[in-house]
């Protein structure tokens, strides 16, 4: 059996009813999909499987063989993050950061599936995922931000000195 873990094909050893948790957390050591309720209920776990959310405490090795899977780690970096990953730092939408590799990875979908700002559909966007700090507010508004943020060109164009003003706001 392989993935595509995070851009990179790799061959997985464990046996096949393995959670994919389990084969990123203790084969592969990617640990940012967490390990919560193992019951589907929390969310924690939760990674892209081929562009979609899935829990991966649910989700056998050997269901995803040959699958693309995506976890924070195949975001941005520290140095590149991504517009989601960003919105969620300007907006302090992570307190003890347990619920927030899988939040991002949640809202990574909603902003690809071009989600909108509503605050109602990013909730249930979003409402299979408990955060035991109760940040949801800062959560949505960090969302919420971030599809502003791709979806409006904010780019100023400043006028050069020499430029002329003239009425009927033509140059
Ligand atoms: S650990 Fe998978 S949903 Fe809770
Ligand atoms: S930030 Fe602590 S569980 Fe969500």
């Amino acid at each position: 059996m392989n993935i595509v873990l995070n851009g990179v094909t790799v061959a997985i050893k464990s046996p096949p009813l393995a959670s994919l948790l389990t084969v990123l957390r203790e084969e592969l050591n990617v640990t940012s999909t967490k390990v919560g309720c193992e019951q589907g209920g929390c969310g924690a776990c939760t990674a892209l499987v081929n562009g979609k959310p899935q829990r991966t405490c649910l989700t056998p090795i050997a269901a995803v063989d040959g699958a693309s899977v995506t976890t924070v780690e195949g975001l941005g970096d520290s140095d590149h993050l991504t517009a989601v990953q960003q919105s969620f730092v300007n907006h302090y939408a992570a307190q003890c950061g347990f619920c927030t590799p899988a939040m991002i990875i949640a809202a990574t979908a909603y902003l690809e599936g071009n989600g909108s700002s509503d605050r109602e559909e990013i909730e249930e966007a979003l409402k299979g995922h408990t955060c035991r700090c109760t940040g949801y507010q800062k959560i949505v508004s960090a969302v919420a931000a971030a599809v502003a943020e791709t979806t409006f060109d904010l780019t100023v164009t400043t006028p050069s000195p020499n430029t002329v003003i003239k009425s009927g706001g033509q140059t």
